[in-house]
């Protein structure tokens, strides 16, 4: 390829100023795009939650009596999930781990669409103890967490966030199905999750509206929604970290659930407030054989089923954060031909607080007549290196190309660089422009 590139001499560098954010009134940084007013969180029928514990109620019948780790009724009844899910457009997956000598399952269904680097998940266990059918313990979260899916499915929803399903295996064997979950995922995957909600016993017969106290958003989230239905909620006691929930937390995920109790008995105080028999356990067949398809309360499945959908639509399509501030280098950077060493275009970014996000964005603007010769990458301010170009687009002119880079674990102030190496002989380039946005 000939080139005729006019080398335009870097005289002044041009790097946008923090101070001139704070000198730019409100209304003229924000101007979001026009952003679609959230949907309406819908009604979730509870018949269509009940007909799943129906079913979850004839597979343990039909499979000795029980839905545990190891026996026939728990693959049935994540046969049977998973072909809802998979009728319904999701990308199921099933992974499988051996406890205590047996195959365990977990099952995974991804909604299509939404921002991969920010995923929203909620989740429930599948499995039951061996004396039961676990109905309530989990039949309940695991019906209400399918019937939002199903929910999502038929609303078309198109959230913001990338949404995930899951359910559970030998979650009563020691929360073994989701830490192996959590365990098997890459560090890169685990600092996508934006949040996990965990629903494990949400119709208990003599019920309690317990919201976990863990991420102040996901509870605020749940607080208004029990809010709205005028009916008081209490903070989650029984038990911290007995439930999958824990398992994500451990890693640093931000979580959140509901509950309605299972052994502890309901205070006096608790049944003014909510109704039901105060000096009585919330569930008093939790754990046993009569955890069947009558010890469920329709009211707070009902609620908690709602509650599932209002979460997922509010928490997984809220509304776009406006970019943050962007700095700009527009001054030239000459990029030797092959063999040289990689140059620099340097960005001070100052006045940002904490990390970069992980939705930072980098727009390159690399004139060059092969760009199948170029290596890029971001360098952050302590030095680590985030490709963005590896040589890739064959004989095709200029990389001008927009990037997004999870920088989450990067502290935003501080020099980056975009480094830029032509790794094959006769074409060559420089870097035009480059923009960093937080
Ligand atoms: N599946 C849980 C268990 O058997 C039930 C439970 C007890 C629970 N305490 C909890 C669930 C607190 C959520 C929060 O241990
Ligand atoms: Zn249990
Ligand atoms: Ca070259």
């Amino acid at each position: 390829m000939s080139l005729s590139v006019s080398r335009r001499l870097a005289a002044v560098t041009a790097f946008a100023v923090a101070g001139l954010f704070a000198a730019t009134s409100p209304a003229a940084l924000a101007a979001p795009t026009a952003v679609a007013a959230a949907p309406t969180p819908p009604d979730i029928p509870l018949a269509n939650v009940k007909a799943h514990l129906s079913q979850l109620s004839t597979i343990a019948a039909n499979n000795g009596g029980n839905r545990a780790h190891g026996r026939a009724g728990y693959k049935a009844s994540i046969d049977y999930v998973k072909a809802k899910l998979d009728a319904a457009g999701f990308t199921t997956t099933l992974q499988t781990f051996t406890s205590s000598g047996a195959t365990g399952y977990n099952l995974i269904a991804d909604w299509p669409g939404g921002d991969p680097n920010s995923v929203l998940m909620a989740g429930a266990h599948l499995d039951s103890v061996t004396s039961g059918a676990g109905i309530n313990d989990n039949g309940s979260g695991s019906a209400a967490v399918l019937e939002t899916a199903l929910a999502v499915s038929r609303a078309g929803l198109q959230p913001t966030k990338h949404l995930r399903f899951g359910w559970w295996g030998a979650e009563e064997l020691g929360l073994v199905g989701s830490k192996y979950y959590v365990n098997n995922l890459p560090a890169a995957e685990r600092s996508k999750f934006s949040g996990y909600l965990n629903f494990d016993m949400i119709g208990s017969p003599n019920p309690g509206y317990f919201v976990y106290d863990d991420d102040p958003t996901i509870e605020q989230t749940f607080k208004n929604y029990y809010a709205g239905l005028g009916v008081p909620t209490e903070i989650e006691t029984e038990g911290d970290g007995r439930s999958d929930h824990a398992s994500f937390k451990n890693v640093g995920i931000p979580v959140g659930g509901l509950f309605t109790g299972a052994s502890n008995s309901k205070s006096s105080a608790q049944a003014q407030k909510w109704g039901g028999t105060a000096g009585q356990a919330f569930d008093r067949c939790y754990h046993s054989s009569c955890d069947s398809l009558t010890n469920i309360n329709d009211t707070a499945l009902d609620r908690n089923s709602d509650a599932v959908a209002y979460a997922i639509w509010t928490l997984g399509a809220a509304t776009p954060v406006p970019p943050g501030p962007s700095f700009e280098n527009t001054a030239d950077v000459n990029i030797p031909d092959s063999p040289a060493a990689a140059v620099n275009s340097p960005i001070t970014v100052s006045g940002v607080a904490g990390n970069a996000p992980a939705t930072t964005k980098v727009d390159v603007n690399i004139v060059h007549t092969y760009r199948g010769d170029l290596v890029v990458d971001l360098v952050a301010p302590d030095g680590t290196v985030y490709n963005l170009h590896n040589r890739s687009g064959g004989s095709a002119d200029n990389l001008v190309q927009s990037y997004t880079v999870n920088a989450s674990s990067e502290v935003a102030n501080g020099v980056w660089q975009l480094r830029a190496k032509d790794g094959a002989a006769q074409d060559v380039g420089y870097i035009n422009s480059w923009k960093i946005t937080f």
